[in-house]
C-alpha cells in the first residue's frame, strides 16, 4: 500500500529524516535530525508520535548524537559510554509515558556496553545497527499483531478505534490497524470509526487520512459520539493501541482510551488492545505508577481555532493519556499471540519466554 511509503523515520545518504506529522494531513514534509536537540524536539512537538516510532526516532537519535560527541570521547570509549548515557537521560526526559522511548535508549547504551568497541566509529557503527534493528525488530511485530488481530475480526465488521496507532505510529503497519491494513488486502470490507481524539485531533489528521487514503471504508466522528455509534449497532469490536501497559495489564493509551473502554463493556462490545512486548512495562506495577504526561492548555483553549475559544487565563487541565484498567481490555494483542486474563500470569510468562530466547 502506497500509505507504507511515509515511514515516521527514515535513514538514508547518513541523514535522519522524520515525517512532520505536526503537518498532516496538509502536507508531507520530512525534516533532517541533525543533532540530539532535534530529536528530542520533534519528539516533544509530537513530529514524531506513537509509541513504538518514538522509540524507533529515539534509537537513531542515539547515533545522531554520537556523530556529536566530544573530541576526547573521540579517542577515550570511557568517556563515549558516559556522553552515551547522557545523550540516553536526555532523550528519554522528552517524553514520559510510552514506556518505548525509555526502552530503546537503553537497549541502544546495552548494545555498545556488550559490544565494547575500540574505536569511536565501531561503536558509531554498533549504535546505527542497533537502531536498524529495532526498527525491522517494530516492523515486523506489527505485521505479526496484525495477524493475530485479524484473526478476531470478521468481514464486514464495524471497528472503532481511538487516537492513531497506524503506520506512521510505528516502523510500518501499524498496531491496531495492521490488522485492517491486513483485512483490506484480503477483501474484509471493514467500517472504521475514527474517534476525532481531542486535543491533539490524531484519530481526525492522522487515521482518517491514513485509511481514507489507503481505500479503507472510514468516518471520522467527534470523541463524544462513541456511545451513539456503539447504541446504534454499528460497532463490533473497539482496537487500540498502547503507551505503556504494568504488569497487571493496566494500560495507558491516549487521553480518551479509558472511556471508550467503559463505554465498550457497557454495550457488551470486545476492546482490544494491542500492545508490542517493546511496550510492556512489568517493573510498573499498576496504571496508578504509569507516569502520565500533562500538556500546555493551550492545546485545549487556543491551539486550532482562528481565534481563542477559551477565555483568555482560564484554568486547564490537560492530561495527555489516560489508563485503561485491566477489567475492561477483552484481550491483549501482541507480536507473540494473543493475550487474555489473568494478565499479571499471563504477561509475566510472555516476557520472560522473550527474555530467554532474545536475552531482552
Ligand atoms: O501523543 P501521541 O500521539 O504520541 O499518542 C499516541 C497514542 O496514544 C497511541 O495510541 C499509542 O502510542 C500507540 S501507537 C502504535
Amino acid at each position: 500500500m502506497e500509505i507504507f511509503d511515509l515511514a515516521p523515520v527514515k535513514f538514508g545518504s547518513g541523514k535522519m529524516l522524520i515525517l512532520d506529522q505536526t503537518l498532516l494531513p496538509g502536507r508531507e514534509v520530512y525534516i533532517e535530525m541533525k543533532t540530539k536537540e532535534d530529536v528530542w524536539e520533534a519528539i516533544k512537538k509530537l513530529r514524531v508520535r506513537g509509541a513504538p516510532a518514538i522509540g524507533v526516532a529515539a534509537a537513531y537519535g542515539m547515533y545522531v548524537a554520537a556523530g556529536n560527541f566530544s573530541a576526547e570521547a573521540e579517542q577515550d570509549l570511557a568517556v563515549f559510554g558516559a556522553e552515551l548515557r547522557e545523550a540516553a537521560a536526555y532523550l528519554e526526559s522528552a517524553r514520559p509515558t510510552a514506556v518505548n522511548l525509555a526502552w530503546a535508549v537503553k537497549r541502544m547504551v546495552k548494545a555498545f556496553d556488550a559490544a565494547a568497541p575500540d574505536t569511536a566509529e565501531s561503536a558509531r557503527q554498533t549504535l546505527f545497527d542497533e537502531a536498524e534493528k529495532i526498527r525491522r525488530e517494530d516492523e515486523a511485530a506489527c505485521y505479526a499483531m496484525g495477524e493475530y488481530g485479524l484473526s478476531l475480526l470478521k468481514p464486514g465488521m464495524g471497528i472503532l478505534t481511538h487516537c492513531n496507532a497506524g503506520t506512521i505510529a510505528t516502523a510500518k503497519y501499524g498496531t491496531c490497524l495492521a490488522p485492517i491494513y491486513l483485512g483490506q488486502a484480503q477483501g474484509y470490507g471493514f467500517h472504521v470509526f475514527a474517534d476525532e481524539t481531542r486535543p491533539l485531533l490524531q484519530g481526525a489528521r492522522l487515521t482518517a487520512w491514513e485509511l481514507h487514503r489507503s481505500g479503507v471504508d472510514v468516518t471520522l466522528i467527534c470523541d463524544n459520539m462513541a456511545s451513539i455509534v456503539m447504541r446504534n449497532g454499528w460497532i463490533d469490536a473497539v482496537v487500540v493501541g498502547c503507551d505503556r501497559m504494568a504488569a497487571n495489564g493496566d494500560g495507558a493509551n491516549k487521553i480518551g482510551t479509558s472511556g471508550v473502554a467503559i463505554l465498550a463493556k457497557e454495550y457488551g462490545i470486545p476492546f482490544y488492545m494491542f500492545v508490542p512486548t517493546s511496550t510492556i512495562d512489568l517493573d510498573t506495577q499498576t496504571g496508578d505508577d504509569i507516569p502520565i504526561e500533562f500538556r500546555d492548555g493551550d492545546e485545549i483553549g487556543t491551539m486550532w481555532y482562528e481565534r481563542p475559544m477559551a477565555p483568555a487565563g482560564v484554568k486547564t487541565y490537560n492530561p495527555s493519556f489516560d489508563v485503561t484498567p485491566a477489567e475492561y481490555i477483552t484481550a491483549v494483542i501482541t507480536e507473540k499471540g494473543i493475550v487474555r486474563p489473568p494478565y499479571k500470569e499471563n504477561l509475566a510468562a510472555l516476557k520472560t519466554e522473550e527474555r530467554n530466547v532474545n536475552g531482552k
